[in-house]
């Protein structure tokens, strides 16, 4: 396994890998690594002949007031990881190298942006887009590969792809949860016991807009609100938002028509956590 610090040195590599005809999987991800980026990995390694992983905190997603410094860093572990499951290239640039400074070149997604965490987070998205478009000009993936946690990133990438003409194909992996039904998150090491026992009202609030759902209903508010019920019922545990919109664009719906996701957030002590669930209509179910 070859670690690549330098932008330029990963675009010359990935261009050499595209000359000898090999198809480059990619995993972008900020690092501290858990099993959820692993289930990435492997994907990828099924995926393309080469698998490339990025390992970059990215400072443009972070708002002023949020956890950039104390974002968990650990690039030694995360690369013995790695190396475990054969990974070919760890791109690991300094932020200085990949922004350094004056650009003033964003991207961002007029509608999908704002909405659920992007208004929580103004300027997330756009740093989310800005960088992982440069990674795929670095890295030029035949496949990227992205967890269903962040379903609001997927979702806009997928949409970055189609609009900008990318040639690169975005592949979408289930959330990896511990067995009491907690999402992975790298956030999570933040959570002291009592708050991480709190946290699994997420997971509850969607089960039970799952199990409305199996009984019929299909009145995306009423699913909303008995989300929201839940997760403020729930002791240390500060609402953002649960809502229900529409799976491919993020627009709200009236009722469950089509492929839906239900997504919530919260704060839970310091830490902020996002869960969701895709919720089918029920005529299509089998
Ligand atoms: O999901 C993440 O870890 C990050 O948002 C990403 C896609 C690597 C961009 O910094």
């Amino acid at each position: 396994m070859e670690i690549i610090r330098r932008p330029h040195l990963m675009q010359q590599t990935a261009l050499d890998l595209k000359r000898d005809r090999l198809k480059i999987a990619f995993v972008p991800t900020m690092g501290a690594l858990h099993a959820g980026h692993l289930s990435l990995v492997r994907r990828a390694n099924q995926m393309g002949q080469v698998t490339v992983v990025s390992i970059f905190v990215n400072p443009t997603q972070f708002g002023p007031s949020e956890d950039f410094e104390q974002y968990p860093r650990d690039l030694g572990r995360d690369v013995d990881q790695l190396k475990e499951l054969d990974v070919d290239y760890v791109f690991a640039p300094d932020p200085a190298d990949m922004f350094p400074g004056g650009s003033g070149t964003y991207l961002y997604n007029e509608t999908m942006s704002n909405r659920f965490c992007g208004k929580s987070r103004p300027g997330h998205f756009r740093g989310v887009l800005t960088v992982v478009a440069k990674l795929f000009n670095l890295v030029r993936p035949d496949f990227a590969v992205f967890g269903q946690k962040d379903f609001q990133q997927a979702a806009l990438i997928k949409r970055m792809v189609l609009d900008l003409n990318f040639l690169t194909e975005i592949v979408l992996c289930p959330t990896v949860r511990e067995s009491d039904g907690l999402a992975l998150s790298s956030r999570n090491i933040f959570l002291k016991p009592e708050e991480r026992q709190a946290a699994l009202v997420l997971h509850r609030a969607l089960r039970g807009a799952e199990a409305m759902v199996a009984d019929g209903e299909d009145d995306t508010e009423k699913l909303a609100e008995a989300m929201r019920e839940t997760i403020s019922g729930g002791p240390l545990v500060r609402l953002d938002y649960a809502e229900v919109a529409d799976a491919a664009t993020l627009e709200p719906l009236e009722r469950l028509d089509r492929r839906a996701v239900a997504l919530v957030a919260a704060g839970v002590g310091v830490t902020r956590l996002i869960d969701n669930t895709l919720l089918e209509p029920p005529e299509e179910k089998q």
